[in-house]
């Protein structure tokens, strides 16, 4: 019996994102809605159980995956958050990414039950502009930051705030994003974020990676790369940033190591392929569940397939 879920391309899967709601309170201009088909519209779909939840993590750990992360929609709709983590196996790393406009009052509880840090959306500082991108009401912004705060307090750190870079609106805020980070001494990162333009009305919000990169590495005391979706990240003036650059980037898909759960259960091998979930239904025994993983896995296919790679199965067909 193998002990580690590898894909047909020599990926290995260790860990799981799982969105656990598509309910949500903003609606972001630029969302892609994890992949699925519509987020806080329409009415409430099906979510899963927190025991489905945790049963399928139990089995997924006993081959390899030592990090879940989960999200939404907005994870914070779930009032049993706290009895979806309490249940899980012990882990590597449980994260969240969440809005933060309902973090606040949950942080302690949310630590308490196990969660050991969160990634919180923050685009800008302006609350013009904060409204504008998210689509919520005046006041929202100091919701989220309170909420910040409110995480580094209760110890779910490093705390990484998700920046996504809009041409015209926030692409000057860097700086002021990493001046609102250093007081918090390491405890909150930076992460910037290449929009993913999922619709052609995106495109002119695209920003210049390519010349960000270099101003970065130029700016930078300290450059590493992570292996998950082949980031880097840089210590600028003593505040950590890293770049996420999913766009048109087969380093990314080479080291994406995360298999998808969406929030009516099902996996999802891809975020942009979407013709390929496999439904997880209803109380299913260890066995059935672990035939699912593995028939997810082996519909893994990189998105951004390495030229490499293109090479060897034209090679194949000829
Ligand atoms: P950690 O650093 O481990 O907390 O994970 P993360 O940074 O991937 O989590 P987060 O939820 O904050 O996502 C950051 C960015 O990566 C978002 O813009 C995601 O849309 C993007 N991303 C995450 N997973 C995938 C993926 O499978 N495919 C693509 N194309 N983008 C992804
Ligand atoms: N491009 C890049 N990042 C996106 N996110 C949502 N939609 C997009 C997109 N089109 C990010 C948000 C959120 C994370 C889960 O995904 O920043 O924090």
């Amino acid at each position: 019996e193998e002990k580690f879920l590898v894909d047909p391309y020599g990926r290995k899967v260790t860990g799981l994102r799982i969105s656990i709601t598509d309910r949500c309170n903003l609606s972001c201009m630029y969302c892609h809605n994890e992949g699925a088909d519509c987020c806080a519209c329409g009415p409430v779909g099906k979510e899963m159980s927190p025991e489905l939840i945790c049963n399928i993590i139990r089995e997924a750990a006993k081959f390899g995956v030592r990090k879940v992360k989960f999200s939404g929609g907005e994870p914070l709709f779930r009032k049993d958050f706290e009895d979806i983590l309490a249940c899980l196996p012990p882990l590597k790393e449980v994260s969240a990414t969440t809005n933060g406009v309902m973090l606040e009052k949950r942080a302690k509880t949310l630590k308490s039950a196990g969660l050991d840090r969160v990634n919180i959306s923050l685009d800008t500082l302006d609350p013009e502009k904060y409204e504008r991108i998210t689509g919520a009401p005046p006041g929202t912004l100091e919701k989220v930051i309170r909420g910040i705060d409110s995480a580094v307090k209760a110890g779910l750190t490093p705390v990484k705030l998700n920046m996504v870079l809009l041409k015209g609106i926030n692409e000057n805020e860097i700086d002021a994003m990493m001046d609102f980070i250093r007081p918090y001494k390491g405890k909150v990162i930076l992460q910037l974020i290449e929009l993913m333009n999922i619709d052609p009305e995106l495109s002119k919000f695209t920003i210049d990676s390519k010349a960000l990169e270099k101003n970065l590495e130029e700016r930078a005391s300290e450059v590493m790369v992570r292996h998950l979706h082949h980031r880097k990240k840089y210590v600028i003036d003593g505040v950590e940033v890293e770049f996420v650059r999913p766009m048109d980037n087969s380093e990314f898909c080479a080291h994406c190591s995360r298999l998808r759960v969406t929030a009516d259960g099902k996996f999802k091998p891809c975020l942009l392929v979407h013709d390929n979930l496999v439904d997880i239904g209803e109380a299913k025994s260890p066995e059935e569940i672990e035939k699912l993983l593995r028939l997810a896995v082996s519909r893994r296919k990189p998105y951004y397939i390495p030229i490499i790679e293109v090479k060897r199965l034209e090679k194949a067909k000829e």
